[in-house]
This record gives structure tokens, C-alpha cells and sequence, in this order.
């Protein structure tokens, strides 16, 4: 598991907020009155959530305590729990279970669908946002990076530590535990100061596990200056300096 870094996570938290509060906008419920942010980081997705619900009972979990610290230290009346979501389980059912930008660090995504819908109330809901990972320039070029001899055999759990599956995956897991499932995707385009713009942007997330497997600070710095290079090509100035990174996200809830 690559370590969590808040502030280098927030140093994007508009952008990376957006997601959370659009998937929560589609939400179809009235009133939930309980409700759990499975992957909470610094409590960026929680604060939309207490937004829309005042009046929910509202838990945060995340498994890196320095997010939970971030969280606490930014709502300190809210719930948080420093706990693993794939093996979560609810003392009783919540109306609603939310994981912005978190399922694509678990691995076997049918099994924690399945999990996780068990812990939702009848009538309530399970809300998920990821990354589009399953095509998309800016994770190809990691993984071309990650093959180069010099540390390509280091690589295997780097590689590994992002699931993401398509779209009718997901119907065909949610829908016979679903009274209702809905699914859309949403391209994203940042606007970012330049390439290193994208690179500074996977600092705080998919890169991690990629830099962590390298030996030294000077190994990290190749990785880094032979992605950049990648990324300069993917992503072109435009005419006013800046780029444009397209980012797709793929939602979905299931309401049961
Ligand atoms: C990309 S951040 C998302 C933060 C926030 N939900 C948002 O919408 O911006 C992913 C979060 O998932 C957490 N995470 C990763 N694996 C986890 C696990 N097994 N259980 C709980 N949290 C986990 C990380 O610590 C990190 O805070």
C-alpha cells in the first residue's frame, strides 16, 4: 500500500473535489440518515456530503491515519474512523455508502460491490466515483515508464495496485442486488499551469506506489524527468501556456 500525503493529496482539492460533489448531486435520496465515506481522505468528499445533509449522522473511514489526522483537524466534531473499507463492516445498515475516488485501490471489485452493498438499508444506496483508468494517455504512460529494465522487475506490485473495470462489470455485479443501477462517465478537463502540472497531480495519488518501489532519491528523479517527457508530448501547451488534461471518471449508483 503506497503512504498517504494530505497536503500533497489537497493541492488539487478543487479538482479532485468535483467529482464527489457531482456524483452526490445524482443521488436519488431524500433524507439518508445514515451515511459512510468509505475513503475520506482529508474529509474533502465528507464536507459535500454534510452540505447536502445537515441532519445525517455521518462516518468517515480511511485507512491512512495521516488523511484521518487531516480530516479530524478540518471538522473535528465529525466521526472518523481509521479503518480498511474492503473489510468494513456496519454495526448496523447505512442509507447510504459513498466511496469517491477510492474502490480503484482495492483489488477484486465484484467481491466488494457485493460487500458493500450488503451494508446498505433497503431502500438506500451505494455511490461510487473512479478514475476511467481502463483507457486513458496519462496511466498508460506510467506503465510504459514502469517497464523501463532498469527497475521493471521492481514493478509488479506498483503495477498492480489499481483495479479498474468497465462499465458493464459493474452493472452485472450491482444489478441482481439493485432495485435500480445507474451508470455515466464524465470527462474532466483541468487546466493545468503545464506537463509538470500532471506529474505534481499523480504525486499525491497513482504515482505513489510507482515511487515508493524505487531505491533512491535519484532513481525517483529519472522516473519522474522520463514521465515528464511522456506527459510533454500527451499533453501540449496551448497558446495561452497552459494544458489541457483530460481526466474521465466513471460513477455509478446502485439503490437497493
Ligand atoms: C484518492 S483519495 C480520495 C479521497 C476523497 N474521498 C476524495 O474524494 O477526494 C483515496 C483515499 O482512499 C484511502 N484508501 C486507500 N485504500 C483504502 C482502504 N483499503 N480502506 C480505506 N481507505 C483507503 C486513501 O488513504 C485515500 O485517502
Amino acid at each position: 500500500m503506497p503512504q498517504w500525503d494530505a497536503a500533497q493529496y489537497l493541492k488539487f482539492a478543487g479538482e479532485r473535489t468535483r467529482p464527489a460533489i457531482d456524483l452526490l448531486q445524482r443521488i436519488e435520496l431524500s433524507a439518508p440518515s445514515r451515511i459512510i465515506d468509505l475513503g475520506c481522505g482529508p474529509g474533502n468528499s465528507t464536507e459535500p456530503l454534510r452540505a447536502r445533509w445537515p441532519e445525517a449522522t455521518i462516518v468517515g473511514l480511511d485507512s491512512s491515519p495521516d488523511m484521518i489526522a487531516a480530516a479530524r483537524n478540518s471538522y473535528p466534531q465529525g466521526t472518523w474512523e481509521v479503518g480498511d473499507a474492503a473489510s468494513w463492516k456496519a454495526d448496523r445498515p447505512f442509507d447510504l455508502v459513498f466511496a469517491n475516488a477510492m474502490l480503484h485501490w482495492l483489488p477484486d471489485h465484484a467481491r466488494i460491490c457485493r460487500h458493500w452493498m450488503e451494508q446498505v438499508a433497503p431502500g438506500g444506496a451505494l455511490a461510487v466515483q473512479q478514475p476511467a483508468h481502463y483507457d486513458g494517455a496519462m496511466r498508460r504512460e506510467i506503465l510504459e515508464v514502469s517497464q523501463h529494465p532498469a527497475w521493471s522487475d521492481r514493478m509488479h506490485a506498483a503495477r498492480a495496485a489499481i483495479t479498474c473495470e468497465a462499465p458493464p462489470f459493474y452493472y452485472d455485479v450491482l444489478r441482481p442486488l439493485a432495485s435500480r443501477v445507474s451508470l455515466w462517465e464524465t470527462a474532466y478537463y483541468h487546466i493545468l499551469a503545464g506537463p509538470e502540472g500532471v506529474l505534481e497531480w499523480f504525486r499525491g495519488t497513482g504515482l505513489r506506489p510507482f515511487l515508493d518501489a524505487l531505491a533512491s532519491h535519484e532513481e525517483r528523479a529519472r522516473f519522474e524527468a522520463m514521465l515528464l517527457e511522456k506527459y510533454s508530448a500527451a499533453y501540449p501547451r496551448r497558446a495561452s501556456g497552459e494544458v489541457l488534461f483530460p481526466f474521465r471518471r466513471l460513477f455509478f449508483v446502485a439503490y437497493r
